[in-house]
């Protein structure tokens, strides 16, 4: 983390879990043990049928609900999608885009991933943009360029203006609900790999202002030396982000 250049966020990816109940339960257990921990900001993706629950059970606390994703249109015929101005009119600010489970199972491509980006970002969102390599990738020696394509494709035509409202979330694929965690050095120089490409585009000055997470089993174990890398700006956290002392925790290593 770099806290003089960047914002720290540690973010929960529920994924298919928690009826509004099951949320509103979590959101109670988890308030009291991040309230006041202020070094970072501490968001929630939820399935968008929990989303309201989520924040009524969130109001008044620093916990912020987003959704796991949106469509690019603002309205019309895309049966079982939802838009952004759909999102922002629940009062929802942050959204994930582009999740490998979206890519894997549900046919996103960076071209789809670009456009639910871009349509986001106008309507005044905050993305949370996810990319990574799979592990043939990893092994194969081209995860530098597989990460720089996504990045470059993934933000086609976004400004350096909107990109204020972009936080990138590197996760590599085979460390997804797998217990693999990237090693802190290699989410660092994925990262870096990530910001060099940023500066590329945008500029240096602009690519330090990049907030980029790491996200694949990070947990309450390996959170603390994840982020005491620099490129590591936060976290994306599936499993432990549904266990309230777990999460807590990687706030604490936030700290
Ligand atoms: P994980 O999921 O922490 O369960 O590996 C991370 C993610 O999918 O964002």
């Amino acid at each position: 983390m770099n806290t003089a250049k960047r914002r720290t966020v540690i973010a929960g990816n529920w994924k298919m879990n928690f009826t509004p109940a099951e949320a509103t339960a979590f959101i109670n257990a988890v308030k009291p043990l991040v309230a006041g921990k202020n070094n970072c900001d501490v968001v929630f993706c939820a399935p968008y049928v929990t989303i309201a629950a989520a924040q009524a059970a969130a109001a008044g606390s620093n916990i912020k609900i987003g959704a796991e994703n949106v469509h690019f249109a603002e309205k019309g015929a895309y049966t079982g999608e939802v838009s952004a101005q759909m999102l922002t009119a629940c009062g929802v600010e942050y959204v994930i885009i582009g999740h490998s489970e979206r890519r894997q199972y549900f046919g996103e491509t960076d071209e789809t991933v670009n456009l639910r980006t871009k349509a986001a970002l106008a309507a005044g969102m905050k993305v949370i943009l996810c990319l990574g390599e799979v592990k043939e990738q990893r092994l194969s020696g081209v995860t530098d360029e597989v990460v720089a394509m996504q990045t470059k494709l993934d933000l086609k035509d976004v400004s350096a203006e909107e990109l204020k409202n972009v936080i990138i979330a590197y996760e590599p694929v085979w460390a997804i609900g797998t217990g693999l965690t990237a090693t802190p050095e290699q989410a660092d120089e994925t990262c870096g790999v990530i910001r060099a490409t940023l500066a590329k585009l945008y500029g240096a000055d602009v690519a330090e202002g990049v907030t980029i997470q790491y996200g694949g089993s990070m947990n309450e174990k390996n959170a603390a030396e994840l982020l005491s890398k620099v490129n590591v700006d936060g976290g994306l956290i599936g499993g432990a982000s549904l266990v309230p002392e777990k999460f807590a925790a990687i706030v604490d290593a936030a700290q």
